[in-house]
């Protein structure tokens, strides 16, 4: 998930920082080089792209209510090449907001470890994004066709889909589902779980910020992780980004200092109005924290293509002690913005409007946030590196009406999946990176013997899910052995359920 799509409220209002709309998008684990890789004991050979069968079921449009009575096609994939029937395990995953094909291509976890579970991959796509449209082409022509982009419709959706694909295939009326999902997906895979027990037997919950809502962490405790993440990285390095701001401060007093930034930075369109500087230094920090995310160990194209460990490659050029000019420290931060902009050199300039590739499903994503998933998020330059900027959420709620004609509800979150009050619940692997800024919000601590939770130190944006890397670090081999250690345990447990209902009915 990426900040990218607050961004567009953010110019509107000419706020700092009220807008921190969560786009999921960046969850997608798009990195070619990686997807064919090798690792231990499994083979992607290049010449064997992912394969699977596309599907669609009618699903309701409004689960929760008898007015709209109308459907709506629902795109899923299957993959059974692995799968053992009857009663091999189905792993399902929770899609977010973006097209499933992507998370299909993508989600390596997965496709490692279908052959060994013998299990059946089933990707569904999250209604609103993708090809799952409710109303076609007029789903986002105005708020009345919104109305049913909810995670609550969306987990509906996903189970009355398992009960369809088992009811449908031979052999697989008593298979055990396990849920899984990443950032979006992961809430959902883990919020599955607690609501639809009965349909999955457990829920692997990668970089699943469950607890980002209002009143459940510290709204500065995202920036702190990504400040953190720089300051390990290089010397002075969050130092030199904390001062960067004066900095730009400084130059854009002047005419000829927005040149001078204009040209540094190489920008697409020259920065002129102080909401062109309000929107470039929230772009430039919304860089910062993308180029967090995605801190991973190995060459990768994930929101952009970039380099193995590409903060330690950035802050390279932000090795810079506190006596240079004003000018000479903006150097170094258009170098280090550059890794992230133009890491393959094929960029012809920068574009203060777009900070991810493939964005996919941002509309969706800023009407979700502008609903139930009110993240608040702020800083205070002193823990984190970046400006102050106060947490203000009417101005976030004024900005959500002017866009959709909705409010939204602070609390919901907490009140319909529990916030904090989790422990009834059981068989839930959290899984989270310590690299990345969304652990801030997830579950770091064991709740119970079956809600547990796996830090990955060296670990950005769900790391585990995606394919096992030859650059793996040692602490997401073994978070991997772990949760398939669970899975096998869960799928045990369901067996001998069933084996004891199948007695006794
Ligand atoms: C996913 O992979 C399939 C088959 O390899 C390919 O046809 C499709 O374009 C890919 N989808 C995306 C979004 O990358
Ligand atoms: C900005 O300008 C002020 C006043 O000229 C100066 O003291 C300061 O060092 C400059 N740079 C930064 C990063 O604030
Ligand atoms: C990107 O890198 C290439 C190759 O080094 C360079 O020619 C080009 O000017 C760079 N683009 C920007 C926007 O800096
Ligand atoms: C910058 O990105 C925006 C949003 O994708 C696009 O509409 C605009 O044309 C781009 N500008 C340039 C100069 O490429
Ligand atoms: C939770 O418990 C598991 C199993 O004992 C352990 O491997 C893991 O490290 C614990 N997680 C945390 C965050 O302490």
């Amino acid at each position: 998930m990426t900040l990218g799509a607050g961004k567009a409220l953010l110019d509107r209002a000419a706020l700092t920082l009220c807008f921190q709309l969560l786009c999921f998008v960046g969850s997608l684990h798009a990195f070619k080089t990686q997807l064919f890789g090798r690792h231990g004991g499994f083979f992607h050979s290049p010449e064997i792209p992912v394969s699977y069968e596309t599907f669609y079921l009618d699903q309701k449009i409004d689960h929760f209510g008898f007015v709209e009575d109308g459907t709506f096609k629902q795109r899923y994939l299957v993959a059974d090449k692995q799968w053992r029937s009857p009663g091999g395990p189905i792993l399902f995953y929770t899609g977010n907001e973006g097209d499933i094909t992507w998370f299909c291509n993508n989600t390596g976890f997965m496709w490692d470890v279908a052959e060994e579970l013998g299990a059946m991959l089933v990707f569904a796509e999250h209604r609103y994004y993708g090809e799952s449209m409710p109303f076609g082409a007029d789903s986002f022509s105005d708020s009345k066709h919104l109305n049913y982009l909810t995670a609550e419709q969306a987990l509906a959706d996903f189970a009355i889909l398992i009960q369809n694909v088992k009811l449908s295939r031979a052999g697989a009326q008593h298979s055990p589902v396990i849920a899984i999902g990443g950032s979006y997906g992961g809430m959902l895979a883990a919020w599955f779980r607690m609501k639809y027990p009965n349909v999955v037997i457990g829920a692997l919950a990668s970089s699943a910020p469950i607890w980002q809502f209002s009143g459940m962490v510290p709204c500065g405790d995202f920036y702190k992780v990504v400040t953190q993440d720089f300051a390990k990285s290089g010397s002075n390095c969050d130092t030199n980004i904390r001062a960067s701001w004066g900095a730009i401060n400084n130059l854009s007093a002047t005419a000829s200092g927005l040149e001078w930034l204009s040209e540094e930075f190489s920008l697409c369109a020259p920065l002129k109005t102080d909401k062109d500087m309000l929107d470039f230094k929230s772009w430039l920090q919304e860089t910062w924290v993308n180029l967090a995310m995605v801190d991973y160990p190995y060459k990768a194209e994930f929101l952009q293509p970039l380099p193995r460990w590409p903060i330690q490659v950035a802050c390279k050029y932000l090795a810079l002690d506190s006596s240079v000019s004003d000018e000479q420290l903006l150097h170094g931060v258009s170098q280090a913005a550059k890794v992230y902009y133009n890491y393959t050199g094929s960029s012809a300039c920068l574009n203060t409007s777009e900070t991810a590739t493939g964005s996919l499903g941002v509309l969706g994503w800023d009407y979700q946030a502008c609903t139930e998933m009110v993240m608040p998020m702020c800083t205070d330059g002193v823990r984190d590196m970046f400006e102050p900027g106060e947490w203000n959420f009417q101005a976030y709620s004024d900005e959500c009406h002017a866009m959709f004609d909705v409010r939204p509800r602070a609390d919901w979150m907490g009140v319909l999946f529990g916030g904090k009050e989790i422990a009834s619940h059981s068989n839930i692997i959290f899984s989270n990176g310590g690299l990345d800024p969304w652990s801030s919000g997830g579950v770091t601590h064991n709740v119970s013997e079956s809600l547990v939770s796996i830090m990955i130190p060296d670990g950005a944006h769900h790391l585990d899910l995606r394919y096992a890397n030859d650059l793996d670090p040692p602490s997401v081999r073994e978070a991997r052995k772990l949760e398939l250690s669970y899975f096998w345990k869960w799928i045990r447990q369901a067996a001998k359920k069933h084996q004891r209902v199948a007695k006794s009915g």
